[in-house]
């Protein structure tokens, strides 16, 4: 039977979600967004595994193990390392579970540097620009592969 189990992982800087640039980022904390993903996950059949960190190699990692496992898909935000991994790029290259790139803001309306998605290059697609709902949509679509 297909793994019922979505894979959520959110890089840099998010761990500070509530408090960082709230005017871009919202308020919700990553706690909040974390619990409505599970909620809504449940209700679609799925259940979710949520990490957070600061550093490349883990979200490498986990990128790895989600399609080890192989999970029904990965919700990836990959903060900063987006504009800059190509290991991370690699990595969603390499496995067959479906990456879906999600980000709070939309990077193509900001700065100049954040145009360029490695992630976004490898992924199966992006959600963006919908603050925290940019999660809850990537599920729905996510679900639906
Ligand atoms: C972000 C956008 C990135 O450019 C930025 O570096 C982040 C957050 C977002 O969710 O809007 O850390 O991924």
């Amino acid at each position: 039977m297909a793994s019922k189990i979505i894979h959520v992982i959110h890089g840099p800087n998010l761990n500070l979600l509530g408090t960082r640039e709230p005017e871009i980022y919202g308020r919700e904390t990553l706690a909040d967004i974390d619990a409505r993903i599970a909620a809504r996950a449940v209700e679609l059949g799925f259940s979710v595994e949520a990490r957070q960190s600061n550093h490349e190699g883990d979200l490498v990692t986990w990128v790895q193990n989600a399609g080890l496992s192989g999970a029904h898909a990965v919700l990836l935000n990959a903060g900063a390392y987006t504009h800059t991994s190509v290991a991370l790029h690699d990595a969603i290259r390499g496995i067959k579970t479906p990456v879906i790139e999600v980000h709070l803001s939309n990077p193509h309306a900001r700065e100049e540097f954040r145009h360029k998605s490695w992630v976004g290059m490898a992924a199966k697609g992006t959600i963006c620009g919908f603050g925290a709902e940019s999660y809850l949509i990537a599920l729905e679509a996510a679900a639906r592969l």
